[in-house]
């Protein structure tokens, strides 16, 4: 695992989206799967201007959604399939057959945890993740307490995660659930970059960087992953002794 900080949320997010950009240089038919959330808004709003600038061709790329709010609807715009096509897949002009996501509004969660599960086998892995951490430890909708050996799963939400979740909707909307990629599939991605901004990240990342690896704290997990990339603000990185 690599640790880099930055000064500032902009200068993480550069530094995010240039490594973005040098995956798909050196694998025009990477395998990409994208989080959404606060953090890596600015990371995306860069790789599509850097895209632009250097003529960086997603075309070949699949991309795959980390996770989703189930029940809540892909028009609605804080679902993750929203977000997703307006920050990503929208601007890097990736079309919809190069694109995999959750279905929120599925009634069988088995089949689509299975379609995602042979999904990411067909394409050969993934090479290529970010996920941002949640507050309370959580990567993706892997929750603290989580079974690390699954795979895509449903998953009741925490307090937390349902509050926070809250935030990213313009009204008050029903979220229980989740569905998400399993913490077995996060660990086989070839590259797994965590991103954290700002002083509310720095106790997690504190106890996910330098407390012992444990499910109470997925995103400790990023300490044995041998592609882990962890970016960082100072105020993120503001707990951390080394
Ligand atoms: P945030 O959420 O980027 O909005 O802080 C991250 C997460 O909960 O995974």
């Amino acid at each position: 695992m690599e640790i880099k900080i930055f000064d500032d949320y902009e200068r993480m997010s550069s530094a995010a989206a240039d490594l973005i950009i040098d995956i798909v240089k050196r694998n025009p038919v990477a395998v990409l799967c994208f989080a959404t959330g606060n953090t890596p808004v600015l990371t995306y709003k860069l790789l599509a201007e850097k895209a632009k600038e250097e003529k960086i061709d997603f075309s070949k790329c699949f991309c795959i959604g980390l996770d989703e709010w189930l029940g809540v609807s892909p028009d609605k715009s804080g679902s993750c399939h929203y977000t997703l096509y307006h920050q990503v897949f929208r601007p890097l002009g990736i079309k919809d057959s190069q694109i995999h996501l959750f279905n929120a509004m599925t009634k069988d969660i088995e089949s689509e945890c299975k379609k995602m599960n042979e999904l990411i086998e067909k394409v050969g892995g993934i090479d290529f993740l970010l996920a941002g951490v949640g507050v309370n430890g959580h990567i993706g909708f892997n929750e603290p307490g989580a079974d690390v050996s699954l795979l895509a799963h449903d998953q009741e939400l925490h307090d937390t995660t349902l509050s926070s979740g809250q935030n990213y909707f313009s009204e008050p909307t029903p979220i229980k659930k989740g569905i998400t990629l399993g913490m077995a599939q996060v660990m086989k991605a070839r590259k797994f970059l965590l991103l954290a901004n700002g002083i509310k990240k720095a106790p997690i990342m504190k106890q996910a960087l330098e407390a012992n690896i444990t499910n109470n704290v997925p995103a400790s997990f990023i300490q044995q992953h041998a592609g882990g990339i962890v970016i960082l603000n100072k105020e993120a990185a503001s707990a951390l002794s080394k």
